[in-house]
């Protein structure tokens, strides 16, 4: 009786032990820390763009042609990123606080890939659309915003 509680009492220290060992070594990997900030300075430049364009196409924001091609030129750059150093292992949600990246993520790197394609195709359609007026701006958003909202779905943690 006496032994069992001993063993049991390490083993929830050595679990403990292990455990917070795990979380300090996620916040003191500098590597993983700016590949998670890279990654989400893409997302919030894919971001801020989009929201450009689409308060053009909502009418939010008075359409100016010139601005508008600024929009589509920066989302279509930031979609052709190369993106290999940027989700290293070790950096999901479960391994590494700040992260909101699915480990699903690290199982399925072609269908990433493929959605990342996707992004970048309606991105460079919205490029083309840029200088046709706010309708055409708001008629190429779909496909962006889809392409967004399908990888984010699948791979992000669910936004409240
Ligand atoms: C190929 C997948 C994929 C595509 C395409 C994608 N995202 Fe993301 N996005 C993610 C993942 C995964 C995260 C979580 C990253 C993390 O926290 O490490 C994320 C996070 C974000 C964030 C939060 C960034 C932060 O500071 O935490 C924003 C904003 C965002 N995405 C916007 C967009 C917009 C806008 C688009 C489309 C123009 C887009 N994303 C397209 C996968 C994607």
């Amino acid at each position: 009786m006496f032994r069992t509680k001993v063993i049991a009492t390490v083993a929830v220290a050595a679990v403990m032990l292990g455990g917070s060992f795990a979380i300090a070594g996620s916040h003191a990997d500098p590597a993983i820390a700016a590949a998670v900030k890279a990654r989400q300075g893409i997302m919030r430049v894919y971001a801020q763009n989009l929201g450009v364009l689409g308060g053009m196409a909502k009418g939010a924001i008075p359409y100016d042609a010139a601005v508008a091609s600024v929009a589509a030129g920066n989302l279509a750059h930031a979609t052709k990123f190369n993106h290999m150093l940027m989700w290293p292992e070790g950096s999901d949600i479960d391994a590494f606080e700040g992260s909101n990246a699915l480990p699903a993520m690290w199982a399925n790197f072609a269908d990433v890939g493929a959605k990342g394609g996707d992004l970048a195709a309606a991105a460079d359609a919205m490029v083309a659309a840029a200088p046709n007026g706010a309708e055409a701006i708001g008629a190429a958003m779909g496909a962006v915003g889809g392409a967004c909202g399908a990888c984010h779905k699948a791979y992000r943690k669910p936004q409240q």
